[in-house]
């Protein structure tokens, strides 16, 4: 083929979200909506990250329908399976493949640097696995793998992905190139949005007080009285200011994204109006944003052979790209093959 008729490529994305609860507001508006939007330009992986979940405890039964459960609000937010190839990690074993290789590429030390991993043993402080302390590692193979331009995620991933861009480097240089050294799109507004109940720290889904998050399967009241719950600051003006009224600015923050309003709209639209009015509009809006999503989730979520048949496909999709990438690692390590005789 001479270059006019080559395709060409398009460049790819992966990204992924632990099946540990269902969705919330802070995944869909930091990663999820991104997702969407981008999936027409790029050759789009987005997986179930089920070996992520079990680096804290899980409740096998409970693992099993949340990752139905979040594979089908991907969908519900728009991700096309027709044109996105939508998996389960697990169903992929090249994932745990190429984190072992990639495990003995990263220094102790490097891993050791990981604010999530310092956070996460923090709170899960009876039981610090080797799982959790090699998680990292894991993510870089799920990018690795499918050689990713792109990976769209909430502000947390920083690190994350700075370091699987520094283990991309050293791989190829120390044998050729073999991996893309991928870039974080973690986007200027919403890539952290934070509790309602403790508005200095980022929203979770995995959060034990269930009035700091508000799930894409919260009705529209529950999500309204959230909202009205949420912790403000003293002050009774709607102005942005996080570092000094985080409470207040986060609700702002997501006004402005489920609106499409700009910041300063939103304050110019609230001037001389109190606390209460501006929780009742954002409980509101952020209603109007979810509700089609958990309208849809709901038909996707009853018909699980469908979903059965989208993630099989998907398995098999993504195990076609990332088995040439596993055979290229395995071959520049040294390790030997049939073939080679
Ligand atoms: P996870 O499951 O914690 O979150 C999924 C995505 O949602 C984003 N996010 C947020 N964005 C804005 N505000 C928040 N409060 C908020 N909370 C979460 C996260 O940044 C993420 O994009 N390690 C990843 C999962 C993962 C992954 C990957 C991501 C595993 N392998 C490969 C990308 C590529 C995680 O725990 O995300």
């Amino acid at each position: 083929m001479n270059e006019q008729t080559q395709p060409q490529r398009k460049p790819v994305i992966l990204s992924g979200m632990q099946p540990t609860s269902v969705l919330m507001l802070g995944n869909m508006i930091g990663a999820l909506r991104n997702w969407v939007y981008l999936q027409e330009n790029y050759e789009c992986f987005f997986c179930v990250v089920d070996m992520h979940a079990i680096t804290v405890r899980q409740v096998p039964a409970e693992l099993r329908k949340r990752t139905l459960d979040v594979a089908a609000t991907y969908l519900a937010a728009g991700v096309d399976p027709n044109v996105s190839t939508v998996f389960v990690q697990s169903h992929v074993p090249e994932h745990a493949e190429l984190a072992w290789v990639l495990n003995c590429y990263t220094g102790f030390g490097e891993a050791g640097r990981m604010t999530q991993f310092k956070d996460k043993s923090e709170q899960h402080s009876d039981n610090i696995t080797v799982g959790l302390f090699t998680y990292p590692v894991l993510m870089a193979a799920d990018i690795l793998l499918y050689q990713a331009d792109l990976v769209p995620v909430g502000e947390d991933q920083k690190q994350h992905l700075e370091l699987t861009r520094d283990l991309a480097n050293r791989f190829n240089h120390l044998y050729s190139p073999t991996f893309t050294v991928p870039e974080p799109y973690i986007p200027q507004s919403g890539g952290r949005i934070m509790s309602l109940q403790e508005p200095t720290k980022k929203m979770s889904k995995s959060d034990s007080n269930q009035n700091s998050t508000i799930f894409l399967t919260d009705t529209d009241d529950v999500i309204r009285n959230k909202v009205k719950r949420a912790v403000t600051d003293s002050g009774t003006d709607i102005r942005y200011d996080s570092e000094n009224r985080p409470g207040v600015s986060n609700l702002i923050e997501m006004y402005s994204i489920v609106t499409g309003t700009s910041v300063a709209d939103v304050e110019k639209q609230f001037e001389g109006k109190g606390y209460g009015d501006f929780k009742a509009a954002v409980g509101d809006a952020v209603a109007d944003y979810i509700r089609p999503v958990r309208t849809r989730f709901d038909e996707i979520r009853a018909d699980v052979p469908t979903l059965t048949k989208i993630l099989k496909e998907g398995a098999e999709k993504a195990q076609h790209t990332a088995r040439r990438t596993v055979r290229k690692v395995y071959k520049k390590v040294g390790f030997w093959q049939p073939e080679d005789k």
